[in-house]
């Protein structure tokens, strides 16, 4: 496990990013699962200001780790925070983007977008295979989609599962921890005050860790990677 700290959002958004430029592969496609948040967010913005031409973007697949079950111009939808701060801007081919259908039926979803992961990524020890994966950390542990009350989605067999937030009853589709840890990469990208608590308890391995989804991403690569500001890693022992 590896932590970057980072003196601020932007800061933490810009190391990422140039972390990003360098992964990218010059002659190979890239497969990439993308998170929502604000962090992410921070993230599109910086590339699409300063990376938007470090980048071969015809050789970046871009896929989601999750996505809220809504329409792709929702507020809400993922797909849509991407499109708006991070594809409006560069210049991507319509058929590098494989978003989650947030407007069709989420159990018939989450089976299509299994087969959809199936069919276009490498396989790696029998299942689909991410270059790279981006997750974000919610306040109360969850990541991708998978909130700690329904901890059970993380060791499905399947590619894909439907989850309810706790709080709105949103259904979402999120990939399931089988597929995550079976990235080359996974980083988190953290930042705020409201997360330092669960970041140190996550990477500390203290506290109610056991508990909070997050704690279980854990790539059987060996590469992942935290990408954190300092008001989230305030606890964090380095
Ligand atoms: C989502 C994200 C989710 C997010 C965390 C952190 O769809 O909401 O995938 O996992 O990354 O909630 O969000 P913030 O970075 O905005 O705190």
């Amino acid at each position: 496990m590896e932590v970057n700290i980072s003196g601020s959002k932007r800061e933490a958004a810009r190391t990422f990013s140039e972390y990003l430029v360098n992964g990218i592969s010059k002659n190979d496609t890239t497969h990439i699962a993308l998170s929502g948040g604000s962090t992410p967010k921070e993230v599109f913005k910086e590339l699409a200001l300063y990376f938007k031409d470090a980048i071969d973007w015809s050789k970046v697949q871009f896929y989601w780790g999750d996505e809220r079950c809504v329409p792709p111009d929702d507020g809400e939808s993922n797909y849509k925070m991407t499109k708006d701060y991070l594809f409006a801007k560069l210049d991507v081919p319509e058929a590098n983007i494989h978003r989650i259908y947030g407007e069709n039926d989420p159990e018939e979803e989450a089976i299509r977008y299994g087969h959809i992961l199936k069919k276009r990524l490498p396989t790696h020890k029998g299942l689909p295979q991410f270059d790279l994966v981006i997750l974000g950390l919610g306040d109360d542990g969850h990541t991708a989609s998978i909130f700690p009350y329904q901890i059970n989605l993380w060791n499905s067999k399947k590619y894909c599962e439907v989850a309810v937030h706790p709080e709105t009853g949103q259904k979402r589709v999120t990939l399931t921890g089988q597929i995550i840890n079976n990235a080359r990469e996974v980083a988190f990208l953290v930042t705020g005050t409201g997360k330092e608590q669960k970041v140190f308890e996550i990477i500390e391995k203290q506290g109610n860790y056991k508990r909070y989804p997050a704690s279980f991403v854990l790539p059987k690569s060996g590469k992942l990677i935290w990408f954190l500001d300092a008001d989230a890693a305030n606890l964090v022992r380095t």
